[in-house]
């Protein structure tokens, strides 16, 4: 994608697919939008998708898929044991990543329960670069705890760092060092970093966290859901990797692991999830539970047509044109709301664009959840479904207090090929709109708070009556226009 340069020089990212399926969207009115919001409980999560124009929730399950996907999804060898659809994945994965074990499971956090329950016991420890939710929900309900290691950069909102998803080795060492291998789960990578706005690794870094992972014996387990975007800036930003292949990025990865998972609702393009490696003794722990959750080992709880999808999806990740259309969507997204003054993460990430709302909304405590109150703002200015990851994605600690996130941010997704660039233009003129009058926008606070993965469900009410002052002044500085 890269290389087509315009004539008149604009720095416009260019499709290298078309589009031969679409679906309709509805751009209800702001009045109704109003009404949306609050039925869903200013929660975005609860929004129906019928109300929603562009859902920037999440990239998970919504990339859009390829001829080749849908073609193979038809000749699904659909059977309990032994699936020849089944084999197909095995054999992808083992040629891409050079792992002879594989286990399925139905998605990513599936995955994570897997692990957990077999390598995770109470008192240990899993160091990780930044944790995910469910990530770090399975190591704690183990009885494990989780240690976050990413670089002083990474948490940075703004930066010139390439690699924001470095670990900090030293400290890596420093921490096995005081607890004592025999103490470490295992240590666990995630690329393309989601929580701090996608930011990736670099193939440098993650070979001295091997180094480390071998000096004490510990196993070495990679959260690949996002693997896509982090090959690019691999591939882009790391000088020692820009003449390796995709194909070679990814293999260099892989062998430095133990154990790879992933979401295939990300990774892949189609639902699922995996684990695959070459520990047989790892492998025979984690075996019987997945027959256990999961289903049998030659489906484990996933569709055998996504299965297929899977396989052909992961085939077409190894393709420089595929991975870069995401990262240069968001980098494109995100530098056209840099000119216009709205604050953004930076360097550009995978996965979304990625909101500072701590600078947005400066007048909103973080009590009051301003990621969630911009996330409910952005739905009443443009139909635009985004994710709070701020306080609200966090959980209060074992006192009930709030743990207030490092970053507030909102994320505004972009799943892999399925927005124009004139939706992504109209998603920058609506949150420009929103920037310029971000006074009006207020905080919310919790009428229903569930324990557990509270921004799932948890359902919130503004603090005062701002949205509807909101709604009023889009009615007056944008007319009749939806
Ligand atoms: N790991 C990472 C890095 C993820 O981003 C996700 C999901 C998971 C694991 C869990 O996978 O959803 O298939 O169970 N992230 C989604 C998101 C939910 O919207 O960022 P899953």
């Amino acid at each position: 994608m890269s290389a087509v340069k315009f004539y008149q020089g604009a720095n416009i990212p260019l499709e290298l697919h078309k589009v031969r399926i679409v679906q309709k969207l509805n751009l209800i009115p702001v009045e109704r939008r109003l009404a949306a919001i609050a039925e869903a409980g200013n929660n975005t999560f609860l929004l129906k998708n019928s109300d929603v124009f562009l859902d920037m929730l999440t990239d998970s399950g919504v990339n859009a898929m390829s001829d080749r996907q849908l073609a193979a999804m038809m000749e699904a060898d659909d059977s309990y044991a032994g699936s020849a659809t089944f084999t197909k994945l095995e054999n992808k994965i083992s040629e891409i990543f050079g792992k002879k074990y594989l286990l399925p499971a139905h998605q990513g956090r599936a995955c994570e329960n897997i692990i957990s329950q077999a390598f995770v016991r109470p008192g240990t420890v899993v160091p990780m670069n930044y944790h995910f939710t469910t990530s770090k929900a399975h190591v704690v309900i183990n009885g494990g705890a989780v240690e976050e290691l990413i670089i002083d950069e990474g948490t940075a909102v703004t930066s010139d760092h390439p690699f924001k998803g470095n670990t900090d080795t030293a400290a890596l060492e420093a921490l096995i060092e005081k607890h004592g291998a025999g103490k470490i789960a295992f240590v666990r990578i995630e690329s393309g970093t989601n929580l701090i706005g996608g930011q990736p690794h670099s193939l440098a870094n993650l070979r001295e966290i091997r180094a480390v992972c071998d000096k004490f014996g510990v196993l070495l387990v990679y959260d690949a859901s996002l693997l896509a975007d982090n090959l690019h800036f691999i591939k882009t930003r790391e000088d020692a990797c820009k003449n390796m292949t995709i194909r070679e990025i990814t293999r260099a990865i892989a062998d430095l692991t133990d154990i790879i998972y992933f979401s295939a609702r990300k990774l892949g393009c189609a639902r699922g999830g995996c684990i695959c490696t070459n520990n047989e003794a790892a492998y025979m722990k984690m075996r019987e539970l997945i027959t256990l959750y999961e289903g049998f080992l030659t489906y484990g709880g996933m569709s055998i047509r996504e299965i297929e999808a899977i396989a052909v999806g992961l085939d077409e990740t190894m393709d420089e044109d595929m991975v870069s259309q995401g990262p240069q969507f968001i980098a494109f997204m995100v530098e056209e709301l840099q000119k216009r003054g709205v604050p953004v993460i930076t360097p550009p990430g995978g996965l979304g664009c990625h909101i500072d709302v701590s600078c947005f909304l400066p007048h909103v405590p973080q009590h009051q959840y301003p990621a969630a109150a911009l996330a409910a703002a952005a739905y009443i200015a443009g139909g635009i479904r985004g994710m709070e990851r701020g306080t609200m994605s966090e959980a209060r600690d074992e006192h009930g207090n709030e743990v207030f996130a490092k970053l507030e941010l909102l994320r505004l997704a972009m799943p892999r090929r399925v927005f124009t660039l004139s939706q992504v233009m109209y998603a920058v003129d609506r949150i420009t709109w929103l920037h310029d009058n971000r006074a009006l926008v207020g905080g919310l606070t919790f009428v229903e708070e569930p324990k557990l993965l509270r921004f799932f469900f948890g359902r919130l009410r503004p603090v005062s009556g701002w949205q509807a002052e909101l709604a009023a002044k889009f009615r007056s500085d944008f007319g009749d226009s939806l």
